[in-house]
């Protein structure tokens, strides 16, 4: 029996002759950038070369980690991450580009940290605000039981020293590529998480990637709606045990 996956797709198949116009201009562009102005601001140190390990030994190395032990990281590793994962390293004529890649430098994927053990940051949910790379505090105390939970019980998310949350705000991405803009964003989000995941591993980290989450209880640990924005996919990260 066909399901929303095969119809999903088929549905956003690219034909010759039929590629639909773009057609934006008819309604107003997505912000590119989320911020929360109301929300206590952390700075986060200065992303410098960290060194370590050659690519090849990154690649070689990476393995899901979902033992963690209790030791904290430190706030520079933690920029360093969201950096990599996120951050931005390029701002050319008034356009900029960040750490990965994305359809159209569109950019719908969000990054959230449910802070567990980060010395110098307080337990937490933030959000990452790209533009200043500083972290913004939409709730005070350690979300990590809600996160385990939401998380299909799966307890690393509690042991990891930080989860990294992904949401999409797929307006971004299909304000000009449609419905076919879904599968972009997926893609968008697998390469925030290939980079976390490298980055990690160069800072001598575990991590894991999680994408069997309850939607609605992520979702309401960020504070999205799951219809304009919504939770994707996280990654739990912290000093293998
Ligand atoms: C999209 C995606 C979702 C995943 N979700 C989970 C998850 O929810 N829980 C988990 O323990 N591992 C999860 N993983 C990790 C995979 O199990 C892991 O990558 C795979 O076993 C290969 O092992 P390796 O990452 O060590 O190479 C996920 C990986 C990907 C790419």
């Amino acid at each position: 029996m066909e399901g929303a996956g095969d119809q999903f797709q088929q549905q956003t198949r690219y034909e010759r002759g039929h590629v639909p116009r773009d057609d934006r201009g008819a309604s107003a562009e997505p912000a590119p950038y989320k911020t929360y102005p109301q929300a206590q601001r952390v700075d986060l140190p200065f992303v410098g070369d960290m060194g370590g390990p050659r690519l090849y030994e990154l690649i070689r190395r990476r393995r899901s980690v979902r033992a963690y032990a209790d030791r904290p990281i430190s706030a520079e590793v933690l920029a360093w991450l969201l950096w990599a994962s996120a951050g931005i390293t390029r701002r050319q004529r008034g356009w900029t580009f960040r750490a990965a890649p994305s359809a159209g430098a569109l950019y719908p994927i969000e990054t959230y940290v449910s802070v567990h053990r980060v010395e110098g940051i307080e337990p937490g949910v933030y959000h990452y605000a790209v533009q200043e790379h500083k972290l913004e505090r939409l709730k005070a105390g350690s979300a990590a039981g809600a996160l385990s939970a939401a998380a299909l019980d799966q307890r690393m998310c509690e042991r990891a020293a930080v989860v990294f949350i992904w949401t999409a705000v797929f307006a971004r991405t299909t304000y000009k590529y449609g419905q076919r803009g879904y599968r972009y964003v997926y893609m968008d989000a697998g390469h925030v998480g290939q980079n976390l995941a490298l980055a990690a591993t160069a800072a001598g980290l575990g991590s894991c990637p999680i994408a069997a989450l309850y939607d609605d209880e992520c979702n309401a640990i960020v504070g999205v709606d799951g219809t304009t924005e919504s939770v994707i996919y996280m990654t739990a990260v912290g000093h293998e045990a």
